[in-house]
């Protein structure tokens, strides 16, 4: 009976993304995700969009010792993935790559990312509409892997959720703890504390800005950000933005926001993926109480920017939280912006000050003021690289999971290699408007 219910749970729940073409028996069984484009080949290999890669006798190096999923991304799920030409992108190549659109893959189409309050009054409409319908419309292209039990394969079942809890699950599922010879390792992951950090999460946002703009058909949308610079308050929370809150945290019930659900809050399982987000009258209501945490009761300042942007290299040894003169560790905010105190700092304080949701960084993702908060961070990012020509050769070495040059992001298809996204953002089809030069 248990099981029963458990399962009947699980359909109704959230949990990886997964082309869901590859979520099936047959795929798994085989370790196979190359799915039939819409020329009926296999990658669209008969339109020379791409053609289904064999990771085994690729000669790509495997990094051994862990029975944990993620490691080696994807090999754990298939041995055959598809790799695409030119423009072509998406897990059966029937996409385009970033910035890039039309059915041949042969437009390129800029945006320009700006402040959510530079934006008139009908494109903030038209934001909140197109959260509304990504928090609310199933994915078509993929499923999440909900399960149990994370180490056991016998108990993934694999469900629907919507493009926004898509979204909202690659984040928890990269941050998920790392299982290294049945042992939890807490201070590394797949998207954080380490050189990836700041490309995986442009990686992150692009995946959803495109998916939006599949979904709606409108290519013009540019994910906006909030300049948090200085900011006496959250001044994006008010209930024609963000949504302003009670003590408890609750969103007015007159904003945007007030009736989206957490998926996996309570998301401290040490073995399992998110068991509450199984019924969604059990999800928690989405929280927010900016500026009340003591110990980051301020946003970062104008010069603390100033002061990160500084710093010349990108990252250094070890490569993780304690890392000094590293603009990646100051960005990221386990170091100040002056580079040589560890402490709490820009991108974590930030998630620190908003409180509730996004305090909890493993599942902050399902406060839509995350998307805003990355927009900015990716636009710090991108003036650094502007401002130390930076390239993908920039990305260092290192020996940390999941954050080698050459390793495959978590968790996307097809493989999107870390060091590539230390392009240039115009390489991705958008822009920022920039910071005025002193
Ligand atoms: C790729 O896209 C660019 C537009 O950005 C276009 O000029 C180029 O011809 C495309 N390449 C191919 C092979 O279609
Ligand atoms: C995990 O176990 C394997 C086999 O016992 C061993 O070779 C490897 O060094 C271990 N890895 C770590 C990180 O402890
Ligand atoms: C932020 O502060 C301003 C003035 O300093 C005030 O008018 C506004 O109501 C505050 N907003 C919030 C969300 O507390
Ligand atoms: C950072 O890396 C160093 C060197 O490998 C290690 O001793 C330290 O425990 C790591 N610290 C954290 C917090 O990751």
């Amino acid at each position: 009976m248990l099981t029963i219910i458990f399962l009947a749970f699980c359909f109704s729940a959230v949990d990886s993304q997964f082309p869901r073409v590859c979520a099936t028996d047959a795929a798994l069984r085989t370790k196979t995700c190359c799915p039939l484009w819409k020329d009926k080949s296999s990658c669209g290999s008969l339109s020379g969009r791409g053609r289904c890669k064999s990771w085994v006798t690729s000669g790509e190096k495997t990094i051994p010792v862990s029975n944990d999923d993620r490691f080696n991304w994807p090999r754990f799920y298939y041995d055959n993935t598809c790799e695409c030409y030119g423009n072509y992108s998406g897990f059966d190549c029937g996409d385009c790559k970033y910035g890039i659109h039309g059915e041949k893959c042969d437009r390129k189409n800029m945006i320009v990312r700006r402040e959510l309050r530079e934006l008139s009054f009908l494109e903030q409409k038209r934001l909140f509409s197109y959260l509304a319908l990504a928090k609310t419309t199933k994915s078509r292209d993929f499923v999440i892997l909900s399960t149990g039990d994370r180490f056991h394969r016998e108990t993934y079942r694999f469900v629907d959720a919507s493009l926004y809890d898509v979204f909202v699950w690659m984040h928890y599922y990269s941050m998920k703890a790392i299982m290294i010879n049945d042992t939890f390792d807490l201070i590394r992951n797949f998207a954080h504390q380490g050189p990836v950090f700041p490309g995986w999460h442009r990686l992150n946002l692009l995946f959803m800005e495109r998916q939006i703009q599949l979904m709606t058909g409108d290519e013009t949308f540019a994910i906006p950000y909030y300049d948090w610079r200085g900011d006496k308050n959250c001044s994006i929370c008010t209930d024609t933005l963000l949504g302003s809150n009670d003590d408890q945290g609750v969103l007015n019930f007159y904003s945007h926001f007030s009736f989206w659900k957490t998926i996996c809050s309570g998301f401290n399982y040490p073995d399992e993926y998110c068991p509450l987000a199984d019924a969604e009258q059990k999800m928690e209501r989405l929280h927010r109480k900016p500026g009340t945490t003591p110990y980051a009761a301020n946003l970062p300042t104008f010069q603390d920017v100033e002061d990160a942007l500084k710093l010349p290299n990108f990252d250094t040894p070890p490569f993780n939280e304690t890392s000094l003169l590293s603009f990646r560790n100051a960005l990221e905010g386990f170091l100040a912006p002056d580079g040589v105190t560890l402490k709490r700092s820009m991108h974590n304080l930030v998630h620190i000050y908003m409180g509730g949701a996004m305090s909890q960084i493993p599942i902050s993702s399902n406060d839509p003021i995350f998307l805003l908060h990355h927009s900015f961070v990716d636009k710090i990012f991108e003036t650094w690289l502007d401002r130390y020509d930076a390239t993908p050769s920039t990305y260092p070495e290192n020996s940390e999971i999941g954050h080698g040059p050459d390793e495959c992001a978590v968790p996307y298809f097809p493989c999107h290699r870390n060091r590539d996204y230390l392009e240039r953002a115009i390489t991705f089809g958008y822009q920022y408007t920039f910071f005025p030069v002193k």
